[in-house]
């Protein structure tokens, strides 16, 4: 079996047998879709790494059933447990110290002592990793810095032929990463917001810390070029656009939106952030198409999933937007 198939019990075991076999396989989860192979396997993680072009090794993500998996590749503690138990299946990845002995290969980890595990809500992904009988090693599946996929089409055009079987389970329900979250100092440090809000996170632990890394409003603004180009379309981004030139097409939010852009999507004509974040990656791949010279931005309030959403749209816009579909 190649290319795209619908994710069955039949294509479901044949991607699992492909697992077990140290080959790549792409798998929708309810953030983006993940490009998966075995997490103990030191050469099937090397073949994600080059499938996805990344230029150094990025430590990858862990995908389990539950937190009693988890414990067999990490040093769990009561912070993780209540996390876990309010969070779990979705959208949160917890980096904590790696167990002895755990499995998990150290290209996965990039040579780290700490792993980075979370156990996804989509009901293929689970039957993927139980079937399978493994963790599952899994970035976006995507080429390095371009934009995550939503869709199992958007996998088929970023990596086709490089991975043996793409599952298509739908469009991603959440639409943007999971939310990052280091347990491993004295507070919870944020390393990347996503699908689980911070304010959520907070009424359940209490304040944590932010990444310095984080771009942050203000300085993202003064420094773009000094932020990691990801995210990135083809085509120049600008941000918090009040009004449209002819030659641009349009990321629009909520319901007062200026007119005269060459292409209009609205995220969100009701605002919600929800709905926004799932429409984020698939309505920038529509606008970064020939025709289009710039895609202009309606602002995107920093609260709640907004924080996910502006983060990657300012990563989006650093660089100038020449040729970094890689
Ligand atoms: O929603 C998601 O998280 C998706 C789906 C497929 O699960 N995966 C994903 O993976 O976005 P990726 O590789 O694109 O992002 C992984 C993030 C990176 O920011 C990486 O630096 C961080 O997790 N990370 C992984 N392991 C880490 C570790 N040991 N310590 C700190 N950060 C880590
Ligand atoms: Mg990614």
């Amino acid at each position: 079996m190649t290319g795209v198939a619908e994710a069955t019990a039949q294509s479901v075991a044949e991607a699992a047998r492909l697992l077990r076999d140290g080959q790549l396989v792409a798998f929708p989860t309810e953030t983006v879709y993940g490009l998966g192979g075995d997490a103990t396997n030191e050469s099937a993680v090397a073949a994600i790494f080059e499938a996805k072009g990344r230029p150094e090794f990025n430590p990858l993500i862990s995908h389990v059933l539950d937190s009693d998996e988890a414990k067999r590749f990490v040093q769990w503690n009561e912070t993780a447990d209540k996390l876990a138990a309010r969070f779990w299946p979705g959208p949160l990845t917890l980096v904590l110290p790696r167990s002895a002995g755990s499995p998990i290969s150290l290209l996965a980890t990039a040579g780290l002592d700490t792993v980075a595990i979370r156990a996804p809500s989509h009901p293929v992904a689970q039957a993927l990793i139980r079937a399978a009988g493994l963790p599952i090693a899994a970035p976006s599946a995507n080429r390095s810095g371009a934009i995550s996929p939503t869709r199992a089409e958007h996998v088929a055009e970023s990596l086709g032929e490089r991975v043996p079987l793409i599952l298509d389970g739908g469009p991603c329900l959440v639409g943007v990463e999971s939310t990052v979250l280091d347990l491993t100092g004295a507070t919870p440090t944020l390393l990347r917001p996503g699908g689980a809000t911070r304010e959520a996170i907070e009424a359940v632990i209490g304040p944590i810390a932010v990444s310095d890394a984080l771009p942050s409003g203000d300085s993202a603004r003064k420094s773009p070029g000094q932020l990691e180009s990801h995210y990135a379309p083809a085509r120049p981004v600008r941000l918090g656009a009040t009004s449209v030139g002819a030659d641009e097409g349009l990321l629009a939010f909520g319901a007062n939106v200026p007119q005269g852009a060459m292409l209009t999507y609205n995220l969100s004509p009701s605002g919600d952030l929800a709905e926004a974040a799932a429409n984020l990656f698939a309505q920038m791949r529509l606008l970064d198409r020939p025709g289009i010279g710039r895609i202009a931005v309606m602002p995107i309030p920093e609260t709640g999933l907004g924080l996910a959403i502006n983060d990657r749209l300012r990563r989006a816009a650093a660089g100038d937007g020449k040729d970094r579909g890689r």
